[in-house]
């Protein structure tokens, strides 16, 4: 039986064509296709041990205990590892982001992708990034784009997938391009994405019309990347972004992730385009905005959107790594 501590690292991700909506499955399919890049400037860190001794798994999330939903989706990973392992064992997490949580910044990506490379490895499982980000995408979709740096590409499920894991897009992730991230709120957001897509699929009219276009902008958005043409990519992306905003919002009782402030910043990016600077902008489920750039650009782009109103924080981010996993101890 395994003992060992695991601490793994893994970077959120943004998707620049958008996955929204899934497959009636068990588990946690997709309904499009999705294209993201890594972010190397936030991180969550994750250790997992199996300890003899526990009677049930531990979790503590930034330093505070996991709320018991939080806890069960953890624990349905575990299983999963436990299974796998053939482990009896319960286990301690322990996670922390160096970004702020639940608020639309890709903790979950981020969070599941580290929580499934650790566990696998404690568990002593030798299972490849496939495999991994597999069992991630099980919890949080966009968390099997997490396992790989760079672009990244998960494709859409359907009833019968058994096994569906993200692929990087290779060689591209050198590309000289820059992400800002744009918190306009440090407050989690009200409504998750697992029940926001639910909401959406249940009762927006446009849910179909998403999901049969929303393969044609991962398409342009693969090629874009493949090309290396920003302009493309980042007018693909906003494309994405306010298609799968737009159906949200026709759900009923309406889905709206904007603030002002979102909104404030979506106009300057506009602006600074009309300048010259080309910056597109992104928002998946929160008020956050995300803005793409050339690197060369990116810190112009940064100051400039420090300056609207109500914006709390920019930071820029660069391709990151792949999530990285090492052994640190034994379980004691
Ligand atoms: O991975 P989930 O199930 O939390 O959903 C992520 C959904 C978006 O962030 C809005 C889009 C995406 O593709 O990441």
């Amino acid at each position: 039986m395994s003992t060992a501590v695991a601490c793994a690292t893994a970077h959120p991700n943004v998707a620049l064509a958008k996955y929204w909506g899934k497959v009636l499955a068990p588990t946690n399919l997709p309904a499009v296709p999705s294209l993201s890049m890594t972010l190397d400037s936030l991180s969550t860190t994750t250790s997992v041990g199996f300890g003899p001794g526990l009677d049930s798994d531990r979790v503590v999330i930034n330093g505070r205990s996991a709320t018991d939903a939080e806890a069960r989706r953890v624990s349905s990973l575990l299983d999963q590892v436990r299974v796998a392992a053939g482990l009896r064992t319960r286990a301690w997490v322990e996670t922390a982001n160096d970004f702020p949580t639940g608020s639309g910044l890709a903790s979950s990506a981020s969070g599941f992708a580290a929580l499934a490379l650790a566990a696998t490895k404690a568990a002593g499982l030798e299972w490849d990034s496939a495999r991994v980000s597999d069992l991630a995408r099980q919890a949080s979709a966009s968390a099997a784009r997490s396992i790989f740096g760079g672009f990244v590409t998960l494709m859409a499920g359907s009833a019968d997938t058994t096994f569906l894991a993200a692929e990087p897009l290779n060689g591209t992730d050198d590309w000289q391009v820059a992400i800002s991230v744009v918190i306009t709120t440090f407050q989690p957001k009200e409504v998750g994405s697992t029940q926001g897509m639910a909401h959406t699929r249940a009762t927006s009219p446009y849910y179909d019309a998403w999901v049969e276009h929303a393969p044609s902008l991962f398409e342009r958005a693969r090629v874009a990347v493949l090309a290396r043409d920003l302009d493309e990519l980042g007018t693909v992306a906003e494309e994405s972004a306010f298609a799968m905003h737009a159906c949200a919002m026709g759900s009923a009782p309406p889905l709206v992730y904007f603030s002002p402030v979102t909104l404030a910043v979506i106009e300057k990016v506009r602006s600074m385009r009309r300048s010259g600077v080309p910056a597109y902008a992104t928002m998946d489920a929160g008020p956050q905005v995300k803005v793409l750039s050339s690197a060369a650009n990116a810190a112009q782009v940064a100051s400039t959107l420090r300056e609207v109103h109500g914006v709390e924080k920019v930071i820029v981010a660069r391709p990151g790594a792949a999530a990285s996993v090492k052994l640190v101890g034994q379980s004691t």
